[in-house]
């Protein structure tokens, strides 16, 4: 999605903008831009609406009229770098990567946007819903459009306030835009600051020394500062070399002071590893550690989740749990929704947040809401939260990104501490949700009919999860060689069952996602009652067959798959006999088998993704595909 960033103080901005947009390249996008404010330094009164050509190099003493440097390109933002003149020198700047909504990747399409005038200069995260008619009353008051854009009719609405201040101007055209928006402003009528507002899309102001950062992502600022301000929904900044304001769409000060964040520079390098995707695939022992780090009583057999701000007698209030996500954090719900069902005996679903609020849905006092998000920002659940916040629900956030918007939103929750995950792909962040959801799951359990020793057997499988993820992850070169006989494969299917459902889907997503080979996720069940006609030598099947109650049924679909000649690959725990696989048919089959360590059977399947997510790497990588930055995928999904 698009990324912001912006610098004001006593550097060159052009090197620190172009370092901030390449941090923020893994959240996806088509193009980039910087405006960079050259002259007119420090002086608070540059030349105004058409100001001429400045020398391009500041000066304390003499006020020379300041002027705004653009350039943008479409593809990498290394293309960008390579096409900024190496002379462009000035201490204030804005740049933007670009996610096309409004028009395509083309280079006048791209961000920043500028008036008619040149004045002032825009970059904007997040969608203006009434851009087709404010562009249209533009072009009748004889405003020359140079963008297919939505962003643009900013500039313009900016550019033609006649407000004395830009703050006043920014205010101006603010009340007549309706939408998402994380904007800031350049103008050289007032060199001596960025304004920048919030609404919808998220937007950080990084506190130096006589020098600020802005950014809709930390990462692109972690490098310099760790004090930073997440503004607000309706909040404006207006922010200078040495310090900032922030105040309400009235003009209020809200007299915003800076938080430390946690994040430090060297989470986000790849440390060796060839990708962030299989570095965060091996982090997650650790991560698995952190999340459950203080959380456990081993005593009671439960979980301490003190951010929930809800006592044993509002849990036991609740008769359901919706729990709310999207795309691979909407499986993992379903993973959690299968452990509170297990676990605490209440009814509990999954439902696809970006589905949610469109169906006016039915929000009951004593069901229990929780959201599920890796980065905190993901417009669809942020709004589901808010659907759920506008009926009088209870909800709860399991989130990673501290200080994110939904995290902010929600009546309480769970953080993941599982660090900054930069791959498109997710998979620490999931296996950490799915951790989370079992200590939800226990505290719920506990403070109904889940025994003591219940709870202990549960907490005891938690503490193998980090050793058991580290011994798959052993296995990689085996997992590699299954990635290489799929990776030739046009379509998979993945099949599970129940408690592997979830799984299968997950695995699916992995694998489309960073190796573009279609798959497709059923309950195992369902095989016979249609996708069995799709079964062929040219289609092979995942297979999840954990040691469970169910082994012996999934052996049974694993054997209808061989009958029709489809290749498997198995994937289950230790005494599982696949080795009589295909032996009915009378054929000779060699099945691929990956064997993944038991656990606890509710906590199973967190293992069991384990091995899809290397499986998926792999198989990206012998087709050479670019892992990280999947084609048409955003990190964090900020739009709708
Ligand atoms: C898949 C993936 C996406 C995200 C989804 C939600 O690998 O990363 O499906 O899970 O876009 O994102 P968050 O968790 O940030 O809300």
């Amino acid at each position: 999605m698009c990324g912001i960033v912006g610098y004001i103080g006593t550097q060159n901005s052009t090197p620190l903008l172009i370092e901030g947009l390449m941090r923020l390249e893994y959240r996806g996008y088509d193009s980039a831009g910087v405006a960079v404010m050259t002259a007119g330094k420090g002086s608070g009164q540059g030349s105004g609406k058409g100001s001429g050509r400045g020398s391009g190099q500041g000066s304390d003493k003499v006020s020379e009229p300041a002027e705004i440097t653009t350039v943008r390109r479409v593809g990498r933002v290394r293309d960008l770098a390579a096409a900024v003149p190496k002379r462009l020198n000035g201490t204030a700047g804005i740049g933007h990567t670009r996610w096309a909504t409004h028009g395509p990747a083309t280079e006048p399409n791209a961000h920043p946007h500028a008036s008619a005038d040149g004045r002032i200069s825009v970059v904007h995260n997040g969608i203006i819903d009434n851009a087709t008619v404010l562009r249209a009353r533009l072009e009748q008051d004889g405003v020359p459009l140079a963008s297919d854009t939505d962003t643009e009719v900013i500039a313009h609405l900016i550019g033609r306030s006649s407000a004395d201040t830009l703050e006043a101007a920014v205010l101006e055209a603010l009340t007549k835009i309706e939408g998402t928006y994380a904007i800031a402003v350049l103008d050289t009528a007032h060199p001596d600051r960025i304004v920048v507002a919030r609404n919808g899309s998220p937007l950080i102001l990084g506190v130096g020394a006589k020098e600020m950062f802005i950014a809709s992502d930390v990462s692109a600022l972690v490098r310099h500062t760790t004090s930073v301000i997440h503004l607000h929904d309706g909040e404006l900044a207006s922010v200078t070399a040495t310090g900032y304001r922030t105040f309400t769409r009235d003009s209020d000060d809200t007299g915003r002071v800076p938080v430390e964040i946690d994040v430090e520079a060297g989470d986000l390098e790849l440390a060796g590893y060839a990708h962030y995707m299989a570095k965060e695939i091996h982090e997650q022992p650790d991560a698995a550690a952190a999340v459950m780090r203080g959380r456990i009583d081993e005593r009671f057999g439960t979980a301490r989740l003190d951010g929930l701000n809800l006592g044993p007698r509002e849990l036991r209030a609740f008769r359901r749990v919706k729990i709310l996500g999207c795309g691979s954090a909407y499986y993992v719900g379903q993973m959690g929704a299968a452990m509170i069902e297990e676990l605490a005996r209440i009814p509990a679903d999954a439902e696809p947040a970006s589905e949610f609020r469109y169906r006016n849905p039915i929000i009951e006092p004593d069901t229990l809401y929780v959201v599920v998000s890796q980065s905190g920002e993901t417009a669809d659940t942020a709004f589901a939260v808010a659907e759920v916040k506008r009926k009088g629900g209870t909800v709860l956030g399991v989130v990673n990104v501290v200080g994110s918007t939904i995290a902010r939103e929600v009546d309480g929750g769970i953080y993941l501490h599982a660090g900054p995950e930069v791959a498109v792909a997710s998979t620490k962040a999931l296996t950490t949700m799915a951790i989370a959801f079992a200590l939800l799951a226990l505290l719920l359990g506990r403070v109904r009919d889940l025994s003591v020793a219940d709870g202990q057997r549960i907490i005891a499988g938690l503490r193998r999860i980090p050793e058991q993820i580290r011994e798959i992850l052993a296995g990689e070169a085996a997992l590699a060689d299954v990635a290489k006989s799929l990776a030739e494969a046009q379509s998979c299917f993945f099949i599970g069952r129940v408690r592997g459902y979830p799984v299968a889907r997950e695995g699916a997503q992995k694998l489309k996602e960073v190796s573009y080979i279609h798959a497709e996720a059923y309950q195992t069940s369902e095989l016979k009652h249609g996708p069995l006609a799709l079964i062929s030598p040219e289609m092979p099947t995942i297979a999840l067959i954990p040691d469970d109650e169910l082994t012996d049924r999934n052996l049974a679909a694993a054997e209808q798959v061989l009958a029709r000649r489809g290749p498997l690959v198995v994937i289950t725990n230790p005494g599982v006999d696949v080795a009589g696989l295909g032996a009915q048919g009378g054929v000779e089959h060699v099945v691929p088998t990956v064997v993944v360590p038991k656990n606890e059977p509710e906590l199973d399947p967190i293992l069991l993704t384990i091995p899809l997510q290397v499986i998926a790497y792999h198989a990206a990588l012998n087709r050479g595909l670019d892992i990280d930055k999947p084609r048409n995928l955003a990190k964090s999904v900020t739009v709708e």
